[in-house]
């Protein structure tokens, strides 16, 4: 009994220097949630961004080397030049676990973004483009250490040459990772489970995992334009 009480004190001690200890380090290391800026990547199609109560809201999770993702953004893209500041955008990064090199591109894509922020939908295009690079079956006997040497040369010719080695030393900067780590809680707070996945307004819409064509976004938009433009015939009520 006597030896007992001192072991309990000394677990309990224990205990305590443990939670204690991780909470301090997660304060100092900044990984916290909520973060200070929302994530993802606004996408401007004209100069003042107007994100009024008036613009239609339309986010997309996307992984870079997804191959549905890169389906899917040719026809959102013209969507969102087509209706220009009647909608705002924003892309959120979902890397995938099974696709080896998704949280390594989905960084690049973050580090791109602060040093160059108009580099970013660029560097997500040039991805798209030369996919096939960052497939499993391609990287499998690379070491990390050169895909990530991989990475940066190809972000490098899209963000600007003289930032080569500030994407360099990106990599090593534990912010990035927790930018990174921050989008992949981001959309599995928000219950995605795969790319591409769309919102309008804060809703999901239908066929999650799959890429939508531009008649397909006309068809979305354009009635939630339309209703606002006769603001005296709400059409929500024919739907619900
Ligand atoms: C930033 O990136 C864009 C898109 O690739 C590029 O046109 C521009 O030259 C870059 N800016 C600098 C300062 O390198
Ligand atoms: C990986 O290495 C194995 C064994 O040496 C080889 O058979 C295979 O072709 C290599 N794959 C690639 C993509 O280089």
């Amino acid at each position: 009994m006597a030896q007992r009480q001192p072991t309990l004190f000394i677990l309990f001690t224990v205990v305590f220097v443990v939670i204690f200890s991780g909470n301090n380090k997660s304060t100092a290391q900044g990984q916290r949630l909520p973060p200070a800026r929302y994530d993802g990547f606004p996408y401007q199609t004209h100069q003042h961004q107007d994100a009024g109560e008036d613009t239609i809201k339309i986010e997309a999770f996307f992984d870079p080397v997804c191959p549905d993702s890169r389906d899917a953004w040719p026809a959102l893209k013209l969507a969102l030049h087509h209706y220009g500041p009647r909608t705002s955008f924003r892309l959120h990064l979902l890397p995938l676990p099974y696709h080896d090199n998704a949280y390594v591109t989905s960084r690049a894509l973050h580090i791109a973004d602060s040093l160059n922020s108009s580099s970013t939908f660029p560097l997500l295009e040039q991805f798209f483009k030369y996919q096939e690079k960052f497939y499993n079956d391609r990287t499998r006997n690379l070491s990390k250490v050169s895909i990530t040497k991989e990475v940066v040369d190809f972000a490098t010719v899209v963000v600007g040459n003289s930032y080569s080695s500030a994407i360099e030393a990106g990599f090593n900067d534990r912010q990035t990772d927790l930018k990174t780590r921050v989008s992949f809680k981001y959309s599995a707070s928000r219950g995605v489970y795969g790319t591409p996945f769309f919102f309008v307004n804060g809703f999901v819409l239908p066929d999650a995992g799959s890429p939508l064509d531009y008649n397909g976004w006309r068809s979305i938009i354009d009635p939630l334009i339309g209703s606002k433009s006769s603001r005296s015939v709400d059409p929500l009520h024919f739907f619900l």
